[in-house]
């Protein structure tokens, strides 16, 4: 039996250094040998970004995703991107750096407990659509009738999901309650929440935003009312990167969303400075590096690398793609 005293867990082997930059050209070496074509999230880290063929937010991805032309995908994100890729690109191999990137939202909204409720409302009478933001399993895809991201949400919840329904809006409350607020419709929100954007300090928001007299807060829609209402734009990632490259004079933001944002942010916008708003830990109450989240910072090089030349860990085809590829296209691609 192991001997928890004598033997420590890691989570992780320790692997020897790799110079990033000999990393990055073994990458692109790989890349045409394999065919492949890497996607990477805002949120990985910017060295990642540097040798991705398409950088985006959760939509973007979708739809290129749609578009790649090489026999393989690698998508450097977390587990529900690569999914959705997979089920655009049915015969593509697509691979995920680390199978366990997984996702807070994705997880608080598990498909049985999902198709529990929706049949207690059904049984209650209730005349509803579901609505789901992107960051779900395709499990929980296949159950619903839209998809949204933060770039499209509005949109969908404004000009697609039928007056006479009811919605239930899965599984982001804060991004529901935000969605609520523009939109004006009803809605009953699942209680899910990003851990990441959960944390963030309003206290040291309000304190940096004092401090930097002319500082322009932005914010992600799935972080909570109190942060938002410090706000003085509201956007996904992508409609984050505009607003900010839309702007001449150089000025300070307070970014309060994913702290790798900041990449591309001053790629897009070098004339401006960009400061990460710090999270707080719930229990000490102690500001903390939970702005990261721990599941993109599971993508490195190393693995982008190894999982170009072994082809794997992959991405395997699930018979609920289907359904939920359907849905998927609908809503994001049409
Ligand atoms: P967007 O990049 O679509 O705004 O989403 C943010 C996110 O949390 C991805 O997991
Ligand atoms: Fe999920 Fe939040 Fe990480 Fe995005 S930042 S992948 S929503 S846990």
């Amino acid at each position: 039996m192991r001997d928890n005293n004598l033997m420590p867990i890691v989570d992780e082997p320790v692997g020897i250094y790799e110079d990033p930059l000999d990393l990055m050209d073994e990458i692109d070496r790989l890349k045409k040998a394999k065919d492949a074509t890497i996607l990477a999230h805002y949120y990985v880290d910017g060295e990642i970004q540097d040798v991705a063929d398409f950088t985006g937010d959760s939509l973007q991805l979708a739809r290129d995703a749609a578009r790649v032309e090489t026999s393989t995908i690698v998508f450097s994100g977390v587990h529900f991107m690569a999914e959705t890729a997979k089920m655009l690109n049915p015969s593509k191999t697509v691979l995920l750096p680390d199978l366990q990137a997984g996702c807070s939202l994705s997880d608080s909204c598990p498909a049985d407990q999902l198709a529990a409720y929706q049949k207690k409302l059904r049984e209650e009478g209730r005349d509803f659509q579901t609505v789901a933001y992107i960051n779900t399993s395709a499990a929980v895809k296949s159950l619903c009738d839209w998809i949204v991201t933060s770039g499209n949400a509005r949109e969908v919840v404004e000009e697609r999901v039928p007056k006479d329904k009811e919605i239930l809006f899965v599984p982001d409350q804060h991004l529901g309650r935000y969605l609520v607020e523009v939109t004006g419709r009803e809605m009953i929100l699942w209680p899910g929440s990003c851990m990441v954007h959960e944390v963030f300090s309003l206290q040291d928001l309000i304190r940096a935003k004092k401090s930097t007299p002319g500082s322009v807060v932005i914010a992600h829609p799935e972080c909570p009312q109190n942060i938002l209402e410090v706000a003085d734009f509201i956007g996904g990632t992508e409609r984050m990167k505009q607003y900010c490259a839309s702007i001449q004079e150089p000025t300070k933001f307070l970014v309060a969303t994913e702290a790798n944002m900041i990449y591309p942010l001053e790629n897009a916008a070098p004339q401006h400075e960009f400061i990460p708003v710090p999270g707080i830990m719930t229990d000490t109450g102690e500001t903390c590096a939970c702005n990261r989240c721990p599941h993109m910072a599971r993508n490195t090089l190393a693995k982008v690398r190894d999982c170009l030349k072994r082809g794997k860990p992959e991405i395997e085809w699930q018979p609920y793609f289907d359904k939920a590829r359907e849905v998927v296209t609908r809503s994001l691609l049409q």
